[in-house]
């Protein structure tokens, strides 16, 4: 019984839906599009580290001076179309850039194993909104969304700097953000060794068409296969306990500040 109805579900919706599977449209593993949000979250090398501390070894290239982008996550969905590969050729020409803007920071995993996992699990679900229908294109896309979303700029110009000793509030933050990232974000910390709260990562929420404002009622998101990031797991900032923002240390990027 469900067979035919997924069919006749693809096909009533077009073309979109059907990954690339075209020839085996019952490869689809779940459904395909089913989204309305998209979540960019940019990451912060400082602290990304320091959460990797017991389990994964860090590497941060010394160009690595600003926010990186984590991932583009069609909200709630994962791994929508196994069928759709991605190869070193399709990102040759985005690769100064991607490493800059997108690298990975682990020791043990290469950037392209990185972006594999990233465009298997979430640029596949991803692809079927136009502008990302290929793992170029949702490469490209990503990296667009990282300049017009200059939080670097926006924490600079509210005096919010990297260091050791220096702490903000959630507020502050918050008045520096919201302006460029909207009122539908998460601005996530985590806890280090000695309890202080460290600024990691922020997510920001958009719409199919990009504009800000997407707001869905969060479930449990899709599992991550990822251990590393698992690990380095950030939570909703307080908004009552002072926060850090730790500098980069390359040569201990996981101690800045000890
Ligand atoms: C990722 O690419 C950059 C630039 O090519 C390189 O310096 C870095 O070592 C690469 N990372 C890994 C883990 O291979
Ligand atoms: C605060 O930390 C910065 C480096 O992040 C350092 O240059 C400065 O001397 C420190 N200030 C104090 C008062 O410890
Ligand atoms: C983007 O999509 C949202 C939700 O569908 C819609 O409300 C908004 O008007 C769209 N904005 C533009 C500029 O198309």
């Amino acid at each position: 019984m469900a067979a035919p109805l997924l069919l006749v579900a693809i096909l009533l919706s077009g073309p979109a839906l059907t990954c690339q599977c075209t020839n085996d449209l019952f490869q689809i593993e779940k459904p395909f599009c089913g989204w309305e949000c998209i979540t960019f979250a940019l990451m912060w090398p400082g602290a990304f580290c320091v959460g990797l501390k017991k389990s994964l070894e860090c590497n941060i290239p010394q160009y690595i001076q600003s926010w990186t982008i984590h991932g583009l996550w069609p909200m709630y969905q994962g791994s929508c179309c196994s069928c759709w590969p991605i190869f070193p050729s399709d990102l040759e020409e985005l690769e100064p850039e991607i490493s800059h803007l997108w690298p990975t920071l682990l020791k043990t995993t290469s950037n392209f194993t990185f972006w594999k996992n990233e465009w298997i699990k979430h640029g596949s679900c991803a692809a079927c909104v136009e502008g990302m229908n290929s793992p170029t294109r949702y490469f490209q896309r990503t990296l667009k969304l990282r300049g017009h979303f200059d939080i670097d700029r926006a924490l600079m110009d509210a005096g919010i700097k990297p260091s050791c000793n220096k702490t903000y509030q959630f507020e502050d933050l918050h008045s520096a953000l919201a302006p460029i990232i909207g009122d539908k974000y998460e601005i996530q910390c985590l806890k280090d060794d000695e309890g202080r709260e460290l600024l990691i990562q922020v997510k920001i929420s958009l719409f199919r068409n990009f504009t800000l404002g997407c707001h869905k009622t969060p479930q449990a998101e899709p599992t991550d296969a990822r251990t590393a990031w698992k690990a380095s797991e950030g939570h909703p900032c307080p908004k009552d306990t002072p926060v850090f923002y730790f500098p980069i240390s390359y040569e201990h990027p996981h101690d800045p500040c000890d």
